[in-house]
């Protein structure tokens, strides 16, 4: 979509007499983007990605019903499947942070964790990993 705008832009100056021409070539470029979009798309599209379905079905469960127990598997598992160590270099950090909360039995840092890590790491993971496997 960047490259559409950036191209309706520069040829949004050619004048009137051009305009049918630049028009056209926009829906040809319009089609062909769309196109890769689709090519691009996971197998799985409009479905969660593994890692996300992870979180809404084991992890975000165990915190909703506060079993600090699980928690600490749960986010042992996750930290030590850092998936870019490179990327992600304080990945098992935030997955520790959490477990030291869980033991503490307290809310209040792990939610803090697990925001730490979403806030970090969240839009990049999807970007890199929209296949992502759970841990
Ligand atoms: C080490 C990093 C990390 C930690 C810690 C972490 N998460 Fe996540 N979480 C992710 C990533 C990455 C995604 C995005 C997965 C995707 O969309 O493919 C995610 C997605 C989610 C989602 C899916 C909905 C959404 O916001 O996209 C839920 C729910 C969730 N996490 C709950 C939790 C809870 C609850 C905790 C803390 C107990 C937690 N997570 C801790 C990395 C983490």
């Amino acid at each position: 979509m960047v490259r559409l705008i950036g191209y309706i832009q520069e040829s949004g100056l050619g004048g009137r007499e051009t305009m049918n021409k630049n028009l056209r070539s926009v829906f040809v470029a319009m089609a062909v983007g769309l196109g890769v979009a689709a090519a691009g798309m996971p197998a799985h599209a409009g479905a969660d990605s593994p890692m996300k379905k992870w979180m809404k079905t084991e992890v975000q469960p165990a915190k909703a019903s506060a079993n600090w127990a699980k928690l600490q598997t749960l986010l042992g598992a996750l930290g030590s499947k850092n998936p870019d160590a490179a990327a992600f270099p304080k990945w098992k950090q935030f997955a520790d942070d959490g477990i030291a909360a869980a033991k503490k039995e307290d809310k209040e840092a792990l939610n803090k964790s697990c925001t730490a890590c979403h806030n970090a790491y969240k839009k990049q993971y999807k970007e890199k990993f929209p296949d992502g496997a759970a841990p």
